[in-house]
């Protein structure tokens, strides 16, 4: 082993939402001086728009910095459960965690789970208590709470302020004291953790790398092992944390590689890189997502369809896990059925889409995926429901299932059970976080629930019912059966497709009343009688009526002619009839949404 090799160290923050991982972040920056007080703006890592104004990390960026002769490589990542995978990703890149707690919220749903897939990497971890500035820290309390989760002593657990900076020399002094040293092996092929790749419009694909084995340098013939891809490198370098062009990157670091792929399919996310003359072995890790979350999106002005295709395929290069395939709506248009791994991330991808592209969007309300089973004994996964296949070709169909955590202060136990249970949660056990004191006592609730359950309004009602105190935390188990049917809306008798939604056989009738009734209340009237149903199999189960915009035809008549005015009369009914016949409604899209977001 070198002596440099021996003077690295990897690690990242792992914490839940908020707890100040980017703020931190900015201290390890400015302390080491890797960016300069006058250049630091706030959470310089969160480098895209809507990181930095919603305060949230979407991507991961790494850092490289110098302490006290050391090369620190510090990787944030992201804390919403639905960029888990990346948080994977860049445990498998090193040998340390920062486990960060905010000091007034305490050990929450997602501090667990990405403490848990720390666990699993086997990585050193070292507890941080932050925002000790705060006068409502109850820095006593978590302290117990982290002791009791880590089985780790009190006089371990690194207390700190982002805000203030207090603290902060004393963690980077503990990164270098307890985070293991890189195992290296210089005389081994190259072998290169992709964490995270990245499209370039002038540089191609750049991939995001842990040397894990040898080395890499511009010119190396290199060979994705899981795409079976290879090309030659043109450029390597460190993070600082703009990109910095080195000559070579070593065993043990974290840098990048600018791959010379025009396309990005080729640089998965979790593959290895090693050498195409000398092949190593691939490293273990990669794990293909796949998209649980579909909606779809369509553009309010027709003619933007080949910008926002554009733009899917755009936002495609740097995030791996979203798919998308053209679908055609009767009421609005042309667009894609796109496939995300949760609500924020659908979220994140729309909101980039309005700001980089400029597209003004319309998105159905998300469905999950069902696999379907055949009773020609095929399998399919159908992502809309129209791709549900007519009854008598169904054998059964299954829904993806999550394991849930929710970090509840315990008088809200309660509300919370009843919560999970109206959604059809199946309870697993309590666990309670260790306090000394009989107040603030949380519990942490596992359950296991339907994905679909939680996707809509789950979240807010769970906030809602704890007054903003449980936090959740969620990861996909299995599939499991479904007792669930095509329930199609009709409206003056034509069936609308973008409206069919997939239900749970048992309160069809409940929601079809539901859909009916808000489309009533939010379709115009027209000059005939519209006719607003919902149906299973061709079976009415729930139907309403808007009555017609009746033009009053007779108001120009004065005077007392009875003949006359029902004559005006019939001819308007005779009209009206007509149009029935020839009836066709057209569905303002805001109407569509607000029946959709029922
Ligand atoms: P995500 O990336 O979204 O998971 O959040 P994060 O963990 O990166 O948190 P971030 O650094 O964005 O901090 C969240 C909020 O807490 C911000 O408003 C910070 O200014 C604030 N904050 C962070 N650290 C401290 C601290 O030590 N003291 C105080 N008072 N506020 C802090």
């Amino acid at each position: 082993m070198s002596d440099t090799n021996a003077k690295i160290r990897n690690f990242c923050i792992i914490a839940h939402i908020d707890h100040g991982k980017s703020t931190l972040a900015d201290r390890f920056l400015e302390l080491t001086g890797t960016i300069s007080k006058r250049d630091m703006k706030k959470q310089v890592l969160d480098q895209m728009d809507i990181e930095q104004e919603r305060g949230i990390t979407i991507k991961l960026a790494p850092a490289k910095m110098e302490w006290k002769g050391y090369e620190l490589n510090l990787i944030d990542t992201p804390g919403h459960v639905d960029f888990n995978y990346e948080v994977s990703r860049s445990l498998a890149a090193v040998e340390g965690a920062l486990l960060l707690v905010d000091a007034t919220q305490g050990v929450q749903a997602q501090t667990i789970g990405n403490l848990y897939l720390a666990l699993e990497q086997n990585l050193e971890i070292i507890p941080v208590i932050n925002k000790i500035d705060l006068p409502a820290a109850r820095v006593e309390e978590v302290c117990q709470e982290i002791m009791g989760l880590i089985g780790c002593k009190k006089e371990n657990i690194y207390l700190t302020s982002a805000k203030t900076g207090e603290g902060v020399e004393k963690i980077l002094d503990a990164v270098i004291e307890k985070v293991p040293v890189p195992k290296i092996d210089t005389d081994k092929p190259l072998r290169a953790l992709i964490f995270d790749s990245k499209y370039d419009d002038y540089k191609g694909v750049i991939a995001y790398v842990r040397i894990v084995d040898g080395n890499v340098k511009p010119g190396d013939k290199i060979f994705m092992i899981g795409t079976e891809s290879d090309s030659e490198v043109l450029e390597v370098g460190c993070f600082k944390p703009q990109m910095l062009k080195q000559d070579s990157l070593e065993t043990g670091s974290i840098g990048y590689i600018i791959t010379g792929f025009k396309d990005i399919d080729k640089c998965r996310v979790g593959d290895t890189i090693t050498l195409k003359e000398k092949k190593a072995e691939a490293l273990p890790g990669y794990k293909e997502v796949k998209p649980m979350v579909f909606a779809g999106i369509f553009t309010k002005e027709g003619d933007d369809y080949n910008r926002l295709r554009e733009g899917l395929l755009k936002l495609k290069l740097n995030d791996a896990a979203l798919a998308f395939e053209p679908e055609q709506s009767l009421a609005l248009g042309f667009g894609f059925r796109v496939g995300l791994l949760g609500l924020l991330h659908l979220e994140i991808v729309q909101e980039r889409l309005k700001r980089e592209y400029g597209l003004n969007l319309i998105v159905t309300v998300p469905s999950v995926a069902y696999k379907v089973f055949k009773t020609d004994g095929s399998e399919i996964i159908i992502k809309s429901p129209q791709e549900l296949p007519e009854p008598n070709y169904i054998e059964s169909i299954e829904e993806p299932w999550v394991r849930v955590d929710i970090v509840s202060p315990e008088e809200y136990i309660g509300n919370v059970m009843q919560l999970v249970q109206d959604k059809r949660g199946i309870y697993k056990n309590t666990e309670y976080l260790i306090s000394e004191g009989k107040e603030n006592k949380r519990a942490i609730l596992h359950y296991d629930l339907p994905l679909s359950a939680i996707l809509v309004d789950f979240y807010d009602k769970l906030k809602g019912i704890t007054s903003g105190y449980a936090s959740l935390n969620y990861e996909f188990i299995d599939y499991r059966p479904a007792r669930v049917v095509r329930m199609d809306i009709l409206v003056a008798q034509e069936p609308v497709e973008a409206l069919s939604t997939i239900v749970y056989k048992d309160n069809a009738q409940y929601v079809g009343r539901k859909i009916v009734k808000s489309l009533k209340n939010t379709l115009p009237k027209q000059m005939f009688e519209v006719k607003l149903q919902a149906a299973i199999g061709g079976k009415i189960i729930a139907s309403e009526k808007i009555s017609a915009l009746r033009k009053d035809v007779t108001a120009k008549l004065y005077g007392g002619d009875v003949t006359r005015k029902r004559k005006l009369l019939e001819k308007q009914k005779k009209g009206k009839r007509k149009m029935a016949s020839m009836g066709k409604v057209d569905i303002p899209p805001e109407a569509f949404l607000a029946v959709l977001r029922r």
